[in-house]
């Protein structure tokens, strides 16, 4: 069976950028390793403690397995206001949960960030990068940015070859 790794965009734009390279890493071709897409910035109900208990609403409950049964994770993330979008943190703060006996633990998990601004998502990644390790996971990778993203991708999706050969290079090593 091949290794399963999710990838999690921070956007919920139809065109977002982050979700373009998303895409193209769910594209990739790799023996063993497969991509999939997840929408959980968009899916999950705003955090609330009181719905945190042994039977979490379905969606949270379905998200926390596979996290614990995949390889790894790739989080692609835009900044908004100087942090990740609300969506994004609303899964973080989901799958973060039950405290010491969660799912990112032993986890392998990267990140990119990506703006059109000159920042390629600076501080959105260094927040990520920052608390990973603070879960029980591995952080895996250098810290990827991608400014001027709006130059790289093309009206259908295509991603420049300067954004794919780093974010093929974070793939392969999330799917070692
Ligand atoms: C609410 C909001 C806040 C934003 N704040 C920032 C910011 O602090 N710094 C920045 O460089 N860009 C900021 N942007 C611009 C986003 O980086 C830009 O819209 C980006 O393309 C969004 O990512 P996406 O294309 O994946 O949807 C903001 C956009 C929105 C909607």
């Amino acid at each position: 069976m091949s290794k399963q790794i999710l990838v999690v965009s921070g956007s919920l734009r139809k065109a977002s950028y982050t979700t373009a390279l998303c895409r193209a890493v769910c594209g990739l071709q790799m023996d063993g390793a497969e991509f999939v897409l997840r929408n959980y910035a968009r899916t999950l109900p705003i955090y609330d403690g009181d719905l945190d208990s042994n039977t979490p609403p379905t969606q949270v409950a379905e998200m926390r397995r596979e996290i614990a049964e995949s390889h790894a994770l790739l989080i692609g993330t835009p900044v908004y206001n100087y942090n990740i979008p609300g969506g994004l943190k609303n899964f973080i703060d989901w799958a973060s949960r039950p405290y010491a006996n969660h799912s990112f633990i032993g986890r392998r998990m990267g990140v990119f960030g990506c703006s059109p601004g000159e920042s390629g998502g600076k501080q959105s990644v260094e927040y990520l990068r920052n608390i990973i390790p603070l879960f029980g996971a591995t952080l895996i990778g250098p810290e990827l940015l991608f400014p001027k993203i709006n130059t790289l991708v093309s009206a259908d999706g295509a991603v420049d070859a300067s954004v794919m050969g780093p974010l093929s290079a974070l793939a392969r090593e999330l799917a070692a």
